[in-house]
């Protein structure tokens, strides 16, 4: 078989957890019923990704357009935030699971950010498997607080001013160490990123489903990390050159 890059599994996959809404409508329920039931998909989901071979997994759960909502909808969020991060430390600790974050999380509650901080500190040794959520997240504001730390640098001369490289500037993302994302999903049928991961999605694979997240499950996941496997990722370059056969030596 020709090799191509596609034939490794995703290391990093990304998600953005949509449809809680509808979800919830279906049934007649509250949209916050959808949002309990989104954070039981997140504990499933996150299992899943370690058994099927994940390395990172990087879950949208707020981003910083999501302010906008009803105030009750966004003070439930909160809270279930909150109840989330109390109730996973152990199973964090349990299953070696590091926690990181991305977005502007010191504008969170101080209870979300007193348990986020504990809960990073407790698992910040662990290393075969990280859970990254995407916090008062957006990729614009991303990008504008790394180029204003970036300014800084240059400004201290910690950066040579002509130093243009991606390389340089992509360690002011939020992202910083992290790796970029492989594969995105979107639950809901929704087709669109919604201004999450913009610069590290470059060259990530798209993947849509129609499942909306409360339903979202392992055979779901496991369905979307096989059509990554089918698709031919060239990086800009050609079909021909990310097939030509590797040289066994
Ligand atoms: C999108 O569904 C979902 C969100 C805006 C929030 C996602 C949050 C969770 C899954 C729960 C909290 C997360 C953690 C990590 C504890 P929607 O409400 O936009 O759905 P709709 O489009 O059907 O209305």
């Amino acid at each position: 078989m020709p090799q191509t890059t596609s034939s490794t599994p995703p290391e990093h996959v990304a998600i953005i957890m949509d449809g809680n809404g509808r979800w919830a409508q279906q049934r007649g329920l509250p949209r916050i019923e959808g949002h309990r039931r989104g954070v039981e998909t997140v504990r499933a989901v996150t299992d899943a990704g370690r058994e099927l071979g994940l390395r990172t997994l990087t879950l949208y759960a707020f981003s910083v357009e999501n302010w906008n909502r009803p105030q009750d909808e966004v003070g439930a969020l909160m809270g279930l935030l909150e109840y989330y991060l109390k109730k996973e430390l152990n199973t964090f600790i349990k299953n070696r699971i590091r926690l990181r974050t991305i977005g502007r999380t010191n504008e969170l509650p101080a209870g979300v950010q007193k348990h986020l901080d504990h809960t990073i500190e407790a698992t910040k040794a662990f290393t075969d498997y990280t859970l990254v959520l995407a916090l008062n997240y957006g990729s614009r504001t991303e990008i504008v607080d790394a180029a204003k730390a970036y300014a800084q640098a240059v400004a201290a001369g910690e950066i040579a001013a002509d130093d243009t490289s991606w390389g340089t500037f992509n360690r002011f993302l939020y992202t910083a160490g992290l790796p970029d994302p492989d594969l995105i999903i979107r639950t809901s049928g929704e087709e669109r990123l919604s201004n999450f991961l913009l610069m590290q999605g470059a060259y990530a694979e798209l993947v849509f489903t129609p499942v909306l997240w409360p339903d979202f499950n392992k055979e779901h996941l496991a369905t979307a990390i096989a059509e990554y496997g089918r698709r031919e990722r060239r990086f800009g370059k050609t079909s021909a050159q990310v097939q030509a056969p590797v040289p066994t030596s």
